[in-house]
């Protein structure tokens, strides 16, 4: 939440994005400070993706503003919004299928010698990477696309954790997991807000976000309609606001 004197980390504030005559997101307003987990919840279609697209720079909004440490920022496509400290897993993930896990976690941040790739140094530090989240890969040298799902998200996740972030965005990362790989995504968003990091995190399984969130944020068709510390919300309070007519911390 907003401090005096202190603006929030990121904010949006109005915005709004349609596609064709369907209003994905309308005037929306959202916040997030350092080291807090925002649970982003909301049926299918209520705009979540949405949201998350235009906080990673990969939509522009039709409407409205968005400020970074209380400066307005326009995004100029996703790596600019890398740039300013924002990672991103997106629900379909986005790994290169052919590329292994290395190549994929260091995609655009390759290491290099005598501009020659340093193969065996990428290899080491992803497997680094991934252990430090307790991740176990057997086909570390395959191409992502021989690997499960959930082992695909989870090389996603170590991506955008290794990039030393101050906001990590999670759209649906446990959905493919197994029970055990999605206790260590959970137990991962509680390491990163420890060392200060911002996560948003969407998911439609209620019990992950009431666990491990601080705030949520409820969408319905495109609008804002519940904003509330999780301590306040129970299951059942979350779900009358995504399909009901309730409307809980903010206006609509
Ligand atoms: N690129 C696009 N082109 C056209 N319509 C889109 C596009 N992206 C989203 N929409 C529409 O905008 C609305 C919001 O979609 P969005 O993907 O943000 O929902 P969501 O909350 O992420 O849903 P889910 O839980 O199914 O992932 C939907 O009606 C969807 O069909
Ligand atoms: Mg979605």
């Amino acid at each position: 939440m907003e401090q005096r004197g202190n603006p929030p980390l990121v904010e949006m504030k109005n915005v709004a994005k349609a596609f064709g005559g369907i209003h994905a997101l309308h005037k929306v307003d959202f916040q997030l400070a350092p080291g807090e987990v925002v649970g982003l919840v909301g049926d299918n279609g209520a705009g979540k993706s949405t949201l998350i697209k235009i906080l990673s720079g990969v939509y522009t909004p039709d409407e409205g503003s968005l400020y970074i440490n209380g400066k307005e920022i326009h995004f100029e496509g996703p790596r600019h919004a890398k740039e300013l400290g924002i990672e991103t897993v997106h629900q379909d993930r986005g790994l290169v299928p052919g590329f292994r896990v290395a190549d994929n976690l260091f995609l655009g941040r390759e290491q290099t010698r005598f501009g020659l790739l340093r193969l065996r140094k990428m290899d080491s530090m992803a497997q680094q990477a991934l252990a430090g989240l307790g991740i176990e890969i057997r086909s570390f040298r395959e191409p992502v696309m021989s690997m499960s799902g959930g082992q695909q998200q989870a090389v996603a996740v170590a991506r955008a954790v290794s990039a030393n972030p101050k906001v990590v965005i999670l759209d649906e990362p446990t959905a493919a997991l197994a029970v055990k790989e999605v206790a260590k995504v959970l137990d991962l968003i509680g390491q990163l807000k420890k060392h200060g990091v911002a996560v948003v995190f969407v998911s439609h399984v209620l019990p992950e976000i009431l666990a491990v969130t601080d705030r949520i944020v409820v969408l319905r068709r495109g609008q804002k309609v519940g904003d509330l510390p999780t301590r306040d919300a129970d299951q059942d309070l979350i779900v009358k606001l995504m399909i009901g007519s309730e409307v809980i911390g903010c206006e609509i």
